[in-house]
């Protein structure tokens, strides 16, 4: 089965409303590709491009409540989001989300019709003592507990190592992660495995994109600071169109 490839920006904490307005100016979209962007959630109410999909780069796990500071799900799709990043690594670390929460943020976000982009990836010292099939494990177990989520969601290799670094998962060590995450979906929903997306984050540019998009089980790019400059974003969407059959 062939999947489309997903593109998908996150500005994380930068930009500012004019940079916004630019970028969507002079994003270029392709239909062989799906796109979207994580700007800051405060800037999503006034975000609109014609096939271009927004995301939150998190989500509560509750509903709307006593909860300073969050935002739902609720809300979230209200403004017209499609997407919500959860689990991310600087959540993990900043914020100290568990695998639990996360697997929690990602049923709240499937209740109310987002897609959740539900982020794994090991750390440095984490790979160096050949953790990564077992830290990738522990983070989607919770996940993998939610019959009626894992069919909703993306999923996203980040190897936290990577992350604003320069430094890029070698194509063939990022491929061997994603069919990891996919043998580990395919144990609990052979269907849903087939179809998952698999997006890799972690210093994608346009010079890396093609290469990483290329491998099988690779469905798209999560990409930090290359998403900040439309051009950049734009050859990594070229780059993943170029992968799709005409
Ligand atoms: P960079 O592309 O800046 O490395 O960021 C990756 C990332 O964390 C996207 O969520």
């Amino acid at each position: 089965m062939s999947i489309t490839p997903l593109v998908m920006g996150n500005w994380k904490m930068n930009g500012r409303a004019e940079a916004l307005q630019h970028f969507l100016e002079d994003v270029q979209l392709t239909t062989k590709v799906d796109t979207a962007l994580c700007p800051p959630s405060l800037y999503l109410a006034s975000a609109f491009k014609a096939g271009l999909a927004f995301g939150a780069q998190d989500v509560s796990a509750e509903t709307d409540g006593a909860r300073t500071g969050e935002l739902s799900a609720a809300m979230l799709k209200d403004v017209g989001c499609a997407y919500a990043l959860v689990g991310h690594s600087e959540r993990r670390e900043y914020h100290a989300e568990t695998n639990e929460l996360v697997a929690e943020k990602a049923s709240a976000a499937v209740a109310q019709g987002l897609v959740p982009v539900f982020c794994v990836g090991e750390t440095l010292a984490q790979r160096e003592a050949g953790e990564v099939e077992q830290v990738i494990a522990e983070q989607l177990a919770p996940l993998l507990a939610l019959p009626d989520v894992i069919g909703k969601v993306v999923v996203a290799y980040e190897p936290v190592w990577a992350i604003g670094t320069g430094k890029t998962a070698s194509s063939e060590d990022a491929q061997q992660v994603h069919a990891y995450i996919r043998t580990q979906f395919a144990a609990v929903d052979a269907k849903i495995a087939a179809a998952l997306r698999i997006l890799y984050g972690g210093s994608v540019k346009p010079d890396n994109a093609a290469e990483l998009c290329s491998m099988p089980d690779i469905n798209g790019a999560l990409v930090g600071g290359a998403s900040l400059d439309a051009a950049s974003f734009n050859e990594i969407i070229q780059a993943a169109a170029a992968t799709v059959a005409a």
